[in-house]
């Protein structure tokens, strides 16, 4: 989540008299009786620095009358002192002076209780640790001097590699902070200040087309979308020989901080649909786990990536399916109603997450849907209590749950500036559109934020974050509408000013006029931890006729540009380019048009 909240107005930290002590390594205590009676408090600073960098370890000890909610601030000596990311705080710095706001899970500390934070940041000149803290504005500078904390650790993060290879493009974001957060710690948001891993395999493919050099730096996902994949196999039309480990390997070369998977091979994969069918059937639990599951998380847990953050994509398209795809609703499958039954999707995740989520440096992001998926009242809530059943099933609790993603591989724009579902048209809410058909949401940030607080709401962490694939939700070009349709209907407005051009929102397969979105942006609006680009764009949803194969890949009439639809699309047109190969597949006519309707546009 972003962790960055800008306070209103500049506040400065309290400057103290007396009351320091630096001791070797770092390590301040400043222990404290307040001025005001009933605050009293004692703050602890360790700071385990090498060049350029440190991470900062800091108690606070509430000696005074029970707090309920509290505000560290300090000033750094420095002015090049920096914090870059901070955990079990919401973190802010404005010049010298940082404060630090409790999450809701570690606001209240009762007399006697403290608590830990700290962040990881930069410096350069000199990094000499503050010596006075305030809580709640009021200055720690008393009596009652704690014990001394544990010294601090003394090995240094390494320095970084100086051997490594430049960032792939002089875009890259700023060199990475090379601090590991402490052991056994994940920090709140994997993708601030941090560079992702670029897969080499559709790196080659994207510079296969005319101008795909502009974006063949970018990060995309590794799909696992089968067992062979673990190890590398070239026998499927969607993988190159590279495996877990040699990608994992290939991102310490890059000196990446992220590297992101999609583990995408549950029993009775893609229930309600045929393109992205998988090689396990609905009663294959067992090798899912054993297989599958169990193989992955020996090899991300080699302690020879621990200083990687490992982001795991947890099975897309899946869960949201018990709620809406069982044969109790239109167009719904017996497949769906099978792995419903047997518990596959709901146990198969839980295992996924217990297993991958006891790696102190994986992230899992479970799959959550779209806005034209789950936007109605109906699937909101119910898909929300599916995901809570999923991630703590198997022995897994939400705890293993990093956050959520929203529109994997859809085309759901992020937002829409010309139709939003608060605009009504000569009194009539434009809810009630054919596009928008009544939906609580229009796009996708709206409803990605909204959805966080629904599975706040079910008993997740209030510290996770949402992602949102924006590999190919652009929707720019010379279609894209500049301002609000006509005012003459709802209709006419709705789709004089969407953004999106889809025919219908549940189409889903290649869609034609559709570009890349937002590159991957880190915490880049309250709530969202990043746009990432998980489907890497060019790789085909679906084949647009039948195609035989070993893939297990089957034909689905919405990949099929004559088909003319089903209840899920409103029976309306699939909207798909045609002569697409299988799911996975590499569609370089598709890549040119996404690069062509990119949004915000390619330079
Ligand atoms: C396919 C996978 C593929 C992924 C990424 C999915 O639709 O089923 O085989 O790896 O897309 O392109």
């Amino acid at each position: 989540m972003n962790v960055w909240r800008k306070l209103s107005g500049p506040r400065r930290a309290v400057a103290l008299a007396g009351a320091s002590a630096l001791v070797a390594g770092g390590l301040v205590t400043i222990p404290v009786t307040a001025a005001h009676a009933a605050t009293q408090c004692s703050v602890t600073y360790s700071a385990n620095q090498w060049q350029g960098g440190f991470t900062a370890n800091i108690t606070i000890r509430n000696v005074g009358d029970p707090l309920n909610g509290w505000t560290l601030g300090f000033t750094f000596p420095d002015a090049n002192q920096r914090v870059q990311q901070g955990w079990s705080a919401r973190w802010s710095q404005s010049g010298r002076n940082v404060t630090a706001q409790n999450e809701s899970y570690n606001g209240s500390l009762a007399t006697g209780a403290s608590t830990n934070i700290g962040f990881n940041g930069s410096w350069s000149g000199s990094n000499p640790s503050p010596t006075a803290f305030t809580i709640n504005g009021v200055a720690c500078n008393g009596a009652n001097p704690t014990t001394a904390p544990p010294p601090p650790t003394t090995t240094a993060p390494p320095p970084p590699t100086t051997t490594a290879p430049p960032p792939p493009t002089t875009t890259a974001p700023p060199p990475p902070t090379t601090t590991p957060p402490p052991p056994g710690q994940r920090v709140d948001n994997p993708y601030v200040n941090a560079q992702g891993y670029v897969n080499p395999e559709w790196k080659a493919k994207a510079e296969s087309v005319s101008g795909g050099n502009r974006v063949s730096s970018i990060s995309t996902a590794v799909w696992i979308d089968r067992i062979a994949a673990i190890e590398g196999t070239e026998d499927s039309q969607s993988n190159g020989p590279m495996g877990i480990r040699d990608h994992l390997d290939e991102a310490l070369r890059q000196n990446a901080q992220y590297i992101q998977f999609v583990i995408y091979n549950l029993p009775g994969r893609d229930c309600a649909a045929l393109a992205s069918n998988g090689e396990l059937k609905a009663d294959e639990l067992p090798r899912y786990k054993a297989e599958y599951i169990d193989p992955i998380s020996a090899i991300q847990g080699d302690a020879k990536y621990r200083n990687l953050r490992i982001i795991n994509v947890i099975e897309v398209d899946s869960l949201p399916n018990l709620v809406t795809n069982t044969s109790n609703n239109p167009g719904g499958t017996a497949m769906c109603d099978t792995v419903k039954a047997n518990g596959a999707y709901v146990q198969g995740v839980g295992y996924a997450l217990a297993k991958l989520g006891a790696i102190p440096n994986v992230y899992n992001y479970v799959d959550a849907g779209h806005h034209g998926w789950l936007g109605w009242d109906s699937n909101f809530t119910p898909t929300a209590q599916v995901l809570k059943e999923a991630a703590t099933a198997s022995g897994s609790t939400v705890n293993n749950v990093h956050g959520f993603i929203t529109n994997t591989a859809n085309y759901s724009a992020l937002i829409e500036p010309y139709a939003k579902v608060t605009d009504s048209v000569n009194g009539q809410t434009v809810r009630q559109a054919k596009w928008i058909d009544w939906n609580q949401y229009n796009d996708e940030q709206s409803f990605a934020q909204a959805f966080r607080q629904e599975l706040v709401r079910q008993g997740f962490p209030s510290g996770i974050g949402m992602l949102i694939d924006t590999s190919r939700n652009g929707w720019g070009g010379p279609n894209r509408p500049t301002a609000a349709g006509p005012t003459t209907s709802v209709d006419a407005y709705v789709d004089g000013g969407r953004v999106d051009r889809r025919i219908h929102k549940g189409n889903w397969c290649n869609q034609a006029g559709a570009g890349m979105g937002e590159r991957p942006k880190a915490a880049p609006a309250s709530g969202i931890d990043a746009y990432v680009w998980i489907k890497p764009p060019g790789e085909s949803d679906g084949s647009s006729r039948e195609i035989p194969n070993t893939d297990g890949k089957g034909f689905d009439r919405m990949c099929d540009p004559t088909y003319t639809g089903n209840d899920r699309n409103g029976n309306s047109r699939s909207g798909a380019l045609a002569d697409a190969p299988i799911s996975g597949a590499w569609f370089p006519a598709q890549f040119a048009e996404l690069m062509r309707n990119a949004y915000p546009p390619l330079s």
